[in-house]
């Protein structure tokens, strides 16, 4: 509010009118002199590391031992934690640590081939000692809680976030017990580190494709169970765990699409517009014109698949997918009609 003029009259007086313009010169002035607040810089955690290991694990799986290049102490990781590699053709994909984590020089992963998967597995497998690999992370989104009592049950590469669980109730003295299953003894990997005394392997090949109650057996109340495979391994574990147990997995491979509707999708820089069928994610059906789209987890929880929303609603299906003009196509689906996308 302007002051009272000298003489207490309220209208505009030329002295304070001449003192607001002096003072406001001098802030202009002096905002021109200030230095430029510095610029924001995203920050890069990507670490370059160097292959140290190529090791055949069993049929068309090996693991990968990965450090720096000038042997400096890498971060921390707990059991159930992941790298994100970044692959040279521009690819994500999520492998989940499976070495010791105590050892603070190298991460170790493992990768099963996939030929007819989306060319992740395929250039992992290419890779060579010597060769340099960017990732990201250590992250964790299947945490290792303490308990008791484990039940873990691994579908074969879905060994790999249990390995280093299994080793750590081993060490702090946990009632543990494991049930390792897959098409048959030669492809799972890392049988040999597994104290073979709390360890039940079930091959398809020798006992048949197994049940959940064969997995689960009788859990006594709880136990935490964790389980890692295929998804009609974790479906059917879910269905039969008993309810005063607990219950933790993490799936390798997308889970079947419920309760879907069919739509449309238009991908507005590359003039097509393509139909979703109820029974697979908006992901599949564009990776079927452009198999270079972004993507990693395909359950809707690493964001690399997130694609901005030109036009329509989103019916979200992640947690994450929330609240903006983006979606993770992987998972979310146009609420209905058709949805616009910036691809
Ligand atoms: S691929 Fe991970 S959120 Fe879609």
């Amino acid at each position: 509010m302007i002051p009272p003029d000298l003489r207490g009259r309220r209208e505009r007086d030329p002295f304070w009118v001449a003192v607001n313009a002096a003072f406001n010169g001098i802030q202009r002035f002096r905002s021109l002199r200030a230095p430029a607040p510095p610029a924001v810089r995203p920050v890069d955690r990507t670490m370059r590391l160097t292959v140290q290991e190529v090791r055949r694990e069993a049929e068309d799986v090996v693991s990968l031992r990965l450090g720096a290049p000038d042997g400096r102490v890498l971060p921390a990781w707990q059991p159930g934690g992941h790298l994100d590699v970044l692959l040279a053709s521009g690819r994500r994909r999520q492998y989940s640590l499976c070495g010791d984590p105590a050892d603070r020089r190298s991460y170790r992963i493992a990768v099963r081939r996939l030929p007819g998967g989306g060319g992740g597995s395929v250039e992992m497998h290419g890779l060579r000692e010597g060769d340099r690999l960017a990732v990201r992370g250590p992250r964790n989104a299947f945490p290792f809680l303490a308990h008791d009592r484990y039940v873990f049950l691994a579908g074969g590469i879905g060994i790999t976030p249990i390995l280093p669980m299994v080793t750590a109730a081993d060490r702090y003295g946990a009632d543990w017990s494991l049930v390792y299953t897959g098409r048959s003894r030669a492809s799972l990997p890392f049988l040999d580190e597994l104290p073979a005394r709390r360890v039940t392997v079930r091959t398809d090949d020798e006992h048949g494709v197994p049940s959940a109650a064969d997995l689960l057996g009788d859990v006594p109340a709880g136990t935490a169970v964790y389980c890692c495979g295929p998804a009609p391994m974790i479906d059917a574990v879910r269905a039969a765990v008993r309810m005063d147990a607990t219950l933790h997995y993490e799936r390798f491979a997308p889970p079947p699409v419920t309760g879907g509707k069919p739509f449309e999708v238009e991908l507005r820089r590359s003039g097509r517009t393509l139909p979703v069928p109820a029974d697979r994610s908006a992901l599949d059906v564009i990776r079927d014109v452009l198999p270079d789209v972004a993507y990693s987890c395909r359950q809707g929880f690493c964001g690399t698949c997130r694609t901005a929303v030109l036009s329509g609603d989103v019916d979200d299906r992640a947690p994450s997918d929330q609240g903006d003009d983006s979606m993770l196509v992987c998972v979310s689906r146009a609420a209905s009609g058709r949805i616009s996308l910036d691809l």
